[in-house]
C-alpha cells in the first residue's frame, strides 16, 4: 500500500493519506503540478494555504527561517500530534502552498503509516483535509471515497482517532496565537510554555481558510440544549456524549450519517461550554449549524 502511494506521489499524482485528525489530500512539496492538482480536485480557492506534513523536526528546520524556543518546546510536547505551527517560511516552500503568504503551517502527524511514507519519500507532503471545499472533513476511508469516487488513491490507515482537524497556532517571538482551536487546547499550550509566553485566541484573515460556513450538511442542522422542546419524529438526532474526546472522534461521521431527509438535531449540555476541550468542537458546530438555541 505504501509502495503504491510512493509510486503515485513520485509521478506527480495526489494521494489521500491517513492522519490522527482527518484524512489529507497530499502532494510532494516540490511538485508544482501535484500541488495545483490538490487545489483543483478539492475545488479549493488559491487564497487558502495548505499545511505541510513532515516526519521529524530535522525535516522541518529547512522549511522555516527560525524554529525558535517556543516552537522547540511545543514540538517536544505535542509532535507527532494535532498541532500545526505557522512560522516564517524559507525559500524551500513554494508559495502555492502558502497561498502567497510568507508564513507556512507545519506539523508532524501522529500516524505511523504516514510518517513512514514521508520518511521513505524523503520529502514533506502538503495536505489539506481530503474533502471538497466547505464540506465536512473525512475521518474514514469511505468518506474520502464518497467525496472523490475513484479519482484519488487512498492509503488506508483505518479510522482517524482524533476526528477534528489540528489546532493551528501562529508562533511569534514571545507570543502564540491560536488561529483554529482543536483538541490541543489553550490550557495545554499554556501549561507546556509554563505561562512564560502569552497564548491567546486570534481570529483574523491571516487564517484565510477560517470561513464562517464550513462543514455544512445538506439538511438543516439545529443545535440545542436539553431544555429544547421537539418532536422526536421530526429530526435525525444525536445526543452528544459527555466526553469531548468521543464527540470529536464521531462528529464528522454523525454529520454525514444523519444527513438523510430529515433536519438534524444535535443536543448538548450547556455546562460543557466553559471547558477548553470543547473549544474545537464548538468552533466546528458553529460553522456547521443552520440555527441554534445554544450559543
Ligand atoms: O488536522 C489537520 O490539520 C488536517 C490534516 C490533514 O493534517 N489538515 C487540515 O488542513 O485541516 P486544511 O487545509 O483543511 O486546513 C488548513 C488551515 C487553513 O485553512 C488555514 O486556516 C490554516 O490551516 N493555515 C495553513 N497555513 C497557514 C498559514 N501559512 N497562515 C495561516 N493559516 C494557515
Ligand atoms: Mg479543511
Amino acid at each position: 500500500m505504501t509502495d503504491k502511494a510512493i509510486q503515485l506521489l513520485n509521478n506527480s499524482q495526489v494521494v489521500a493519506i491517513p492522519t490522527e485528525t482527518v484524512y489529507g489530500l497530499a502532494a510532494k512539496i516540490d511538485d508544482e503540478k501535484a500541488l495545483n492538482q490538490v487545489f483543483q480536485i478539492k475545488e479549493r480557492p488559491f487564497f487558502d494555504p495548505l499545511i505541510v506534513h513532515t516526519s521529524s523536526v530535522e525535516m522541518t528546520l529547512p522549511l522555516v527561517k527560525d524554529f525558535n524556543d517556543i516552537a522547540k518546546k511545543l514540538a517536544q510536547d505535542f509532535w507527532p500530534g494535532p498541532l500545526t505551527m505557522v512560522m516564517d517560511k524559507s525559500d524551500q516552500v513554494n508559495s502555492i502552498i502558502t497561498a502567497g503568504l510568507d508564513r507556512v503551517g507545519i506539523r508532524i502527524p501522529n500516524h505511523s503509516l504516514t510518517i513512514d511514507l514521508i520518511k521513505k519519500l524523503n520529502c514533506p507532503l502538503a495536505a489539506p483535509s481530503a474533502n471538497k471545499f466547505k464540506k465536512t472533513s473525512p475521518t474514514k476511508v469511505a468518506h474520502v471515497k464518497d467525496e472523490f469516487n475513484d479519482k484519488v488513491y487512498v492509503l488506508d490507515g483505518g479510522d482517524c482517532e482524533v476526528g477534528i482537524e489540528s489546532t493551528v497556532v501562529g508562533i511569534f517571538e514571545s507570543e502564540v496565537h491560536i488561529y483554529r482551536p482543536g483538541m490541543i487546547t489553550i490550557e495545554d499550550l499554556k501549561k507546556s510554555l509554563e505561562n512564560r509566553v502569552a497564548v491567546k485566541y486570534h481570529q483574523s484573515p491571516v487564517a484565510p481558510g477560517q470561513l464562517e460556513h464550513h462543514y455544512m450538511p445538506k439538511s438543516p442542522l439545529t443545535i440545542c440544549d436539553e431544555t429544547f422542546d421537539y418532536k422526536k419524529e421530526d429530526y435525525s438526532i444525536w445526543k452528544l456524549p459527555n466526553d469531548p474526546i468521543l464527540v470529536a472522534r464521531d462528529l464528522y461521521t454523525k454529520l454525514r450519517e444523519l444527513d438523510d431527509n430529515r433536519p438534524i438535531l444535535f443536543i448538548l449540555n450547556q455546562s460543557f461550554k466553559k471547558e477548553p476541550k470543547w473549544d474545537g468542537i464548538l468552533n466546528r458546530l458553529k460553522k456547521a449549524k443552520t440555527k441554534d438555541y445554544f450559543f
